[in-house]
């Protein structure tokens, strides 16, 4: 049972809100104390601990008393964020409609299409030029001005609180920009605030760092440190060289933090995004990714944010090797008390995997190869966002297929950046590496599948397939259990947007041809025109309908993946009691068959033939053969 479960109970017993938050924290306090000293030796910083118990009474008292009630109301109701109710969307404000007010005014948009989740990408104030589009911040809290004001986001998110829809704003916990207030005090010598940051006298440790650390921008930002004139000093910069990592072997770092990550569920937002966490924390001699203690401050933040406000939770943003991605739900003690939600980012690439070798096997490999979640948690689930994708996957179980994974990786970046003739996808390459011949793709998910050179070379077959590549593979991510997350535009299957090419401050980022503006022109047609964008909108539409009327679609990690025998299929039971849902994919552009008898045996022909919700038709078989044609995807109802 986690932390959380606890609070639910404790809440039960009819006390008010004041005395609940004492509840929540003695019941919270030993593993706040073990995170704390595991990090910062009692030695030493005993004083801060007790700064950071005096700093829970002040954030407490400091909460709006209607987010305290909502609270309270939440923990009634319990794990809220694995309800099949949730459907999301993520946006970049200012593509969607303008600004934070034009973005309320699409309230009955959202509505139409059932999203009820939306992640707003950053929307703080950031350096003019390269922002790397807001990640690096100046402030945590202020509101930048091109979205609008503190009191617009405040409006904002109490008519999101009066129309049921939750928000997501990111954290960008591992870094800020060079222009925030901490790194303009550093740069003029502020001794203080260069120990919020890594800074070096000289090249020494840098050069230590350097030996084992990856790069992530290497095309962009090579190397992991930038020499800072005005400081005199090497500052370490992982991302961009203008975002400067935070030191959290400082705990002043990590108070100031906790106060800027309150403040920030302070102003209505449910799920904070955790960005970059994966990258917290930093040791010599490795690659100061996914360390044990980067995981023991990420349970502190979680422990004392669920002591302050316990309605608010936490999203995982690790896009790191499939192994390492389970365990920022916490592990042993910390096991359902680390992130409530992560992105399933394996389950994204694996999904781009199927799509380009037309088979299943890597997916299923995969998915069977990683430990079950904690009950409590939840993914989210989506198969494209603001950023590249990358090509995670194991090697060794690519090895297991007989295939080379360097080889089996240039297969994939020549078949969606346009280097193979028969290929559909139209993607851009990111961050290649001629060296290593490593990159990742970027590209919407329309163009990367297919709709892209289907429209320009008019070709109505390449057309039909991709419309139907782009709701097989938005209807696994509604199925699959946890929170689906359409990018904005995706819903209308939007297009790459080349526009970026004549930016100077984006022209090096391709990930831009990924972050369309709002295509609303093509919306207001929707209704009325027998367009490729009106079938995908009406299909999710339908789906998303679906998905909200079945309680079996509420993640209680009640997924079961079924092997079928053929290569090209795909197939995921969820059940729950006497109710079942079997979803099964054909990833081929064949008709493929597969054999009956096990789904027989599941019981879904129990009552005669059973219903395929997505098509609304009874499913037939064929001398025991069940016939799916190309890339179709069947939702069979059980009973
Ligand atoms: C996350 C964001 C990405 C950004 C990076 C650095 O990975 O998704 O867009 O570049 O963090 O903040």
């Amino acid at each position: 049972m986690n932390q959380a479960k606890l609070h639910i109970l404790l809440s039960q017993k009819g006390k008010d809100s004041k005395e609940l938050f004492g509840l929540r924290l003695a019941t919270n306090l030993t593993l706040i104390q073990k995170q704390f000293f595991s990090l910062y030796s009692e030695e030493r910083h005993e004083k801060h601990f007790q700064k950071l118990l005096k700093l829970l009474t002040k954030l407490y008292l400091d909460r709006p008393e209607e987010l305290k009630n909502q609270d309270l109301e939440r923990l009634k109701t319990g794990n809220w964020y694995q309800s099949e109710d949730l459907v999301g969307m993520q946006l970049y404000v200012e593509h969607f409609n303008k600004d934070l007010k034009g973005l309320e005014e699409k309230i009955p948009y959202f509505k139409k299409l059932g999203i009820n989740f939306l992640h707003l990408m950053p929307i703080t104030t950031r350096p003019k030029g390269e922002s790397d589009g807001g990640y690096a911040v100046n402030s945590y809290l202020q509101v930048d001005k091109k979205y609008g004001s503190k009191e617009d986001l405040l409006e904002l998110t109490t008519a999101f609180r009066n129309n049921g829809i939750y928000l997501m704003l990111d954290f960008v916990v591992n870094h800020t920009s060079n222009e925030y207030s901490w790194a303009k005090k550093a740069k003029k010598g502020d001794k203080k605030y260069q120990g919020y940051y890594y800074t070096y006298e000289d090249y020494t440790i840098p050069a230590e760092f350097e030996k084992t650390l990856p790069e992530v921008f290497p095309e962009t930002s090579p190397g992991n440190f930038t020499y800072i004139p005005e400081m005199e000093k090497w500052v370490m910069t992982v991302f961009n060289s203008y975002q400067w990592d935070l030191n959290y072997t400082n705990p002043e770092v990590f108070l100031e933090m906790l106060t800027n990550l309150v403040k920030l569920t302070d102003m209505g937002v449910d799920v904070v995004r955790f960005d970059a966490l994966a990258f917290l924390w930093k040791r010599i001699g490795t690659i100061s990714q996914n360390l044990p203690e980067a995981h023991n401050l990420i349970t502190l933040f979680r422990m004392c944010l669920q002591v302050v406000a316990p309605g608010t939770i936490l999203l995982a943003e690790a896009i790191v090797a499939p192994m390492d991605i389970v365990k920022y739900f916490g592990e042993e003690e910390k096991r359902g008390n680390e992130c409530e939600v992560a992105y399933n980012a394996s389950l994204m690439a694996l999904l781009w995997n199927s799509i380009a070798t037309k088979k299943t096997q890597l997916l299923y490999k995969s998915l069977m190869h990683v430990p079950p979640k904690p009950k409590d948690c939840t993914w989210i689930n989506y198969i494209r966002c603001h950023d590249d994708i990358g090509l995670g996957y194991e090697n060794h179980l690519i090895e297991e297929l007989g295939w080379n994974p360097g080889m089996h990786r240039k297969f994939l970046l020549d078949y969606y950046c346009q280097r193979l003739d028969w290929s559909p996808a139209t993607g851009l390459l990111f961050m290649y590496n001629p060296k290593t011949g490593d990159g990742r793709i970027t590209g919407s998910a329309a163009s990367l599948l297919g709709l892209e050179k289907a429209l320009t070379t008019k070709d109505q077959g390449l057309l039909e397939e991709s419309v139907k590549k782009i709701i097989m593979l938005h209807g696994i991510t509604l199925a699959f259990g946890g929170i689906p997350l359409i990018y904005a535009g995706d819903e209308i299957g939007t297009l790459n947007d080349y526009s970026f090419q004549n930016d100077v401050s984006k022209k090096g980022d391709s990930r831009w041809v990924n972050r369309p503006m709002q295509d609303w022109e093509t919306i207001s047609k929707l209704d009325n025109e027998n367009l490729p964008q009106s079938k995908i909108f009406q299909t999710l539409q339908k789906l998303i309908k679906i998905r909200k009327n079945n309680t079996v679609f509420a993640d209680s990690n009640n997924l079961e993946l079924y092997h079928t025998g053929n290569d090209h299929i795909f197939s995921f039971e969820r059940n729950e009691d006497q109710q079942g849902l079997l979803v099964i994919c054909n990833f081929d552009e064949n008709p493929q068959v597969i054999d009956s008898s096990w789904i027989k045996k599941l019981g879904y022909f129990s009552k005669g033939e059973p219903l395929d919700l997505v098509s609304n038709e009874k499913v037939s078989l064929n001398s025991g053969l069940l016939e799916l044609m190309p890339h179709q995807m069947m939702w069979l109802q059980k009973g």
